[in-house]
């Protein structure tokens, strides 16, 4: 084993979130700037692996009796690496985690938390893994995290490039034109997992008119792929806007996004929408140049937000 380092990047989903689980296409762009990161360092004096969360503050052993439920999440991707991927020391090391993601607010900080740790400790043993297995395995996290994901989030992660994703098939990289995205965060946390099964027990009363919402935002998601191709951003704000009134009548929106997403309009955004599971964390818009993004992330501040900031693609 080795000392070395690794991240993996936040991600936002920009046409297609729900509608994905049923089977939609939809759209999602890594966020290269915005990073979880995990560090391995080798110390002889360590006899039972040391794990520490710097943000959260923790630090504990592997084979503790119990662990925070915090930070179960990375205690299981450990867990798996050892059991599937490579057969890990059981002394002499420390893992250190910190992220720029926060958590819970639909910017994929659990599938980067797996993806970084698989990354660094198979780099630390020497042992390459392919794409296709990080996305296997960063999968299966995601399914004891979430219940049951399409698998978008730790798809673009793993891969790191703008794609368009539909389940259970192999997903398309985009190569994208040139775009300013805003993001701002409503401050409030949500469970995917919960707004997730929101969705399917509405779904369950009122199916034919969900799946009929669905299937028009897989077009829009369609669509959308082409317009990020193209860098055409007029295009892309005009279909996140439509997406947004679909993701309304679905039941996802809240009043607070709806509040971030008018004040990004407000100031010239070309489109805004929420992004990820919804019912709070972040909204996303799009915008002509470099300084009206500024801008806009300015007054998403000035409008409630308790973060913002502009991520430009190419
Ligand atoms: O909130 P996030 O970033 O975990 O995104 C969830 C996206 C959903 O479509 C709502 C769920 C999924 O698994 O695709």
């Amino acid at each position: 084993m080795i000392s070395t380092h690794a991240s993996a990047s936040a991600k936002i989903i920009l046409f297609g979130e729900h509608a994905v689980v049923y089977g939609q296409p939809a759209v999602a762009i890594p966020i290269q700037d915005v990073r979880t990161s995990a560090a391995i360092s080798i110390d002889a004096a360590v006899a039972d692996p040391v794990i520490e969360a710097k943000d959260l503050k923790i630090e504990t052993t592997l084979s503790a009796a119990s662990h925070p439920e915090s930070i179960g999440h990375i205690i299981k991707t450990i867990q798996l690496i050892h059991d599937k991927i490579v057969k890990l020391p059981k002394s002499g090391w420390r893992l250190t985690i910190w992220s720029k993601i926060p958590i819970e607010r639909g910017l994929g900080s659990s599938a980067a938390t797996s993806i970084a740790i698989i990354r660094a400790l198979t780099k630390a043993m020497m042992k390459v893994i392919a794409p296709r297995e990080l996305i296997n395995y960063s999968f299966e996290l995601e399914k004891i995290h979430h219940g049951t994901p399409s698998g978008i989030d730790n798809t673009v992660i793993s891969l790191e490039k703008p794609i368009l994703f539909r389940k259970d098939r192999e997903p398309s990289p985009i190569h994208p034109g040139s775009m300013f995205f805003i993001v701002g965060d409503t401050g409030i946390s949500k469970k995917t997992g919960d707004v997730v099964a929101q969705v399917a027990a509405a779904r369950n009363s009122n199916q034919e008119q969900f799946d009929r919402i669905f299937t028009q935002i897989g077009q829009i998601a369609r669509d959308g792929a082409l317009a990020l191709k193209d860098g055409d951003a007029k295009k892309l704000g005009k279909l996140m806007d439509e997406n947004q009134n679909l993701l309304q009548r679905i039941g996802v929106s809240s009043p607070e996004l709806e509040n971030l997403v008018n004040a990004a309009t407000m100031r010239g955004a070309l489109g805004a929408k929420l992004c990820g599971a919804g019912k709070g964390g972040c909204m996303v818009a799009v915008a002509k140049d470099g300084v009206t993004a500024e801008n806009i992330a300015a007054d998403l501040l000035k409008a409630g937000a308790v973060r913002s900031f502009t991520t430009k693609l190419k």
